[in-house]
C-alpha cells in the first residue's frame, strides 16, 4: 500500500524567534526556463528548494541541460548544448509555470511544443494573452488536444507592440522570454509590475539582454543576438515572507523575518498594521509583533502593488480571530475561496458570496481534519492549525510543498508543534495536482 503525508499540528503556541526567507518561487519558476535562452553557465543563487523548482529542473535536464547543485540554494544550469526535442509532458502538465517554456523555447529554437499548463483550481485560467503576445511577435500557435504548438515561420521572432487586455504576470514574463532574442524592439503595454517580473528582467540583463522598464506598466525589450552565462541571485519570496508575518500575528507571537525586501511587503504590512499588529521594517528584515486584540479590515486583491491574491487565504485565517466583520474581495480570480469550507470545519464563520468572503470574526478555532485545497489555501490551513485549540490534521500537503521550503522545520524552529505523519493513499488524487 502507498502512503501519503499529512501535517499534524497541535495549536495554541505563539510563534517566536527568527525565520529566514528563501528565494522567490514565482521568480525562480521563470528564471529556470529563461536559462534555456543562455549559451553558457548560469549560476543561480538563492534558488528555493521546493517541488515546483525541482520539477522544472527535471524538465530542463530531460531536454539536455546540465544542472549541478553547488550547495542547497546555488545551482549551475548550462543549456549550451540543449536541442529541440520532446519535453517530459507528464511533468509539464502538473505545473502551471511550464507555460514559460513556450516563450523560452520559441526564443531559443524558434519553435515550441508544450502541454497546456495545470488546470483551473480557482476558476478559469486562460493563456490567451500569452498567445496574443507570441502571435504579435510572429509565432504561429496551435492549441490542440491539450498541447501548445508554436513556431516562428522564419525560425526567429520579430519585435512588436503588444497591449495586454488583462494585467497578467505570466503573459508579461512569457512575452519577455520570447522577445529577448527576437529581432528589433518589443513594447509590452499594460504589463504586470510584480517584483518577480523585475527579477526576471534583471536576470536576463545580467546575461546580456536589454529589457527596460520592468516594474512599470510599459516594458521595452531590445532584441540581442545572444545571451552569455553569469551569476545571479533570486530575490526573497514576498509570499513566503507574508505567510510568516501573518502566522506571527495570528498566533499572537513575535517573529523577525529575515532576508526580505520590506518594500515588496508594504501591501501586506499595511493591512497587518490596520489589524493592530506591529510591523517594524529594517534594512532586509521585518519584525512582526502581536499587540492586543485584532481589529477587522477589508481587503481587495489586486495586481502589484495592490494586496496579492496569493496572500488572501492566509489573511482570511487571521481575520477569523479579529473583532467584527471583515470582507475580502477577490479581484484576480473567479473562485479562490474553496478554503472557506475548511476554515468553517474548524469553527470559523466565513460566508462566500461571489467574489467576496464575509468573515465574522471572534470565533475561536478548534482543531479538525482539513485539506489543503491549493498551495496558499494550504498555508492558510497551517496558520489556522497553529492558532486552533487542539489537533489539526492537514491532508494534500503536496500542494504546500510546491511553494514553501522547509515549512515544517522553519515553523518548528519558531516553536510550533507540527510534524509530518503518513496515511494510506486510497485515492487517485496524486494525478490531479495543479500548481499556482
Ligand atoms: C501568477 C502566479 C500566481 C499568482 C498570479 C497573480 C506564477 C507561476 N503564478 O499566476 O501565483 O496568483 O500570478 O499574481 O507565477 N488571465 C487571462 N488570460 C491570460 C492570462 C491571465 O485572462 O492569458 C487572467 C487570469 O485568469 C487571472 C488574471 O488574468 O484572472 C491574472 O492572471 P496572471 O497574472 O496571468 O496569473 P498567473 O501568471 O497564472
Amino acid at each position: 500500500m502507498c502512503f501519503l503525508e499529512k501535517y499534524v499540528i497541535k495549536g495554541g503556541k505563539p510563534l517566536k524567534g527568527e525565520v529566514t526567507i528563501s528565494g522567490a518561487k514565482n521568480a525562480a519558476v521563470a528564471i529556470i526556463p529563461a536559462s534555456l535562452l543562455v549559451k553558457g553557465v548560469c549560476r543561480i543563487e538563492n534558488m528555493p528548494h521546493i517541488s515546483d523548482t525541482d520539477m522544472l529542473l527535471t524538465i530542463l535536464k530531460e531536454l539536455g541541460a546540465k544542472v549541478r547543485f553547488i550547495d542547497n540554494s546555488t545551482i549551475d544550469i548550462d543549456c549550451t548544448n540543449v536541442e529541440f526535442g520532446n519535453a517530459p509532458f507528464d511533468l509539464m502538465r502538473k505545473i502551471r509555470a511550464s507555460y514559460y517554456l513556450i516563450g523560452a523555447m520559441l526564443g531559443r529554437f524558434g519553435k515550441a511544443k508544450t502541454t497546456m499548463p495545470g488546470g483551473c483550481n480557482f476558476g478559469c485560467r486562460p493563456i490567451d494573452q500569452h498567445i496574443k503576445g507570441m502571435e504579435a511577435l510572429g509565432a504561429e500557435i496551435n492549441v490542440k488536444n491539450g498541447f501548445v504548438y508554436a513556431a516562428a515561420p522564419e525560425g526567429k521572432l520579430h519585435g512588436s507592440f503588444i497591449y495586454l487586455d488583462k494585467v497578467s504576470v505570466g503573459a508579461t514574463m512569457n512575452i519577455i522570454l520570447a522577445s529577448v532574442l527576437a529581432t528589433g524592439r518589443t513594447i509590452i503595454e499594460n504589463a504586470a509590475r510584480e517584483p518577480h517580473i523585475v527579477d526576471l528582467a534583471n536576470f536576463l540583463n545580467s546575461m546580456g539582454a536589454d529589457v527596460r522598464g520592468a516594474g512599470t506598466d510599459t516594458i521595452k525589450v531590445n532584441g540581442v543576438e545572444s545571451l552569455h552565462g553569469g551569476t545571479y541571485a533570486i530575490i526573497p519570496d514576498q509570499i513566503e515572507a507574508g505567510t510568516y508575518m501573518v502566522a506571527a500575528a495570528a498566533t499572537k507571537g513575535e517573529v523577525l523575518i529575515k532576508n526580505v525586501i520590506p518594500k515588496h511587503l508594504e501591501c501586506i504590512s499595511e493591512k497587518l498594521r490596520e489589524t493592530g499588529t506591529i510591523v517594524q521594517n529594517f534594512e532586509d528584515s521585518v519584525l512582526v509583533r502581536a499587540s492586543g486584540n485584532l481589529r477587522k479590515v477589508n481587503i481587495k486583491t489586486l495586481p502589484y502593488p495592490g494586496f496579492p491574491t496569493d496572500m488572501q487565504p492566509q489573511m482570511a485565517t487571521l481575520l477569523c480571530q479579529a473583532e467584527g466583520t471583515s470582507v475580502i474581495t477577490e479581484g484576480i480570480y473567479d473562485n479562490r475561496f474553496k478554503y472557506a469550507a475548511e476554515l468553517n470545519k474548524m469553527g470559523a464563520n466565513v460566508n462566500v458570496e461571489g467574489k467576496m468572503a464575509i468573515i465574522e470574526g471572534g470565533h475561536s478555532l478548534t482543531g479538525a481534519p482539513v485539506m489543503a485545497c491549493d498551495l496558499r489555501a494550504g498555508a492558510a490551513m497551517v496558520i489556522a492549525g497553529l492558532c486552533a485549540n487542539g489537533e489539526t490534521e492537514i491532508e494534500d500537503i503536496h500542494y504546500i510543498e510546491r511553494g514553501y521550503e522547509d515549512f515544517v522545520e522553519k515553523l518548528r524552529r519558531l516553536g510550533a508543534d507540527i510534524c509530518i505523519a503518513e496515511y494510506p493513499d486510497d485515492t487517485d488524487k496524486k494525478d490531479n495536482v495543479i500548481a499556482v
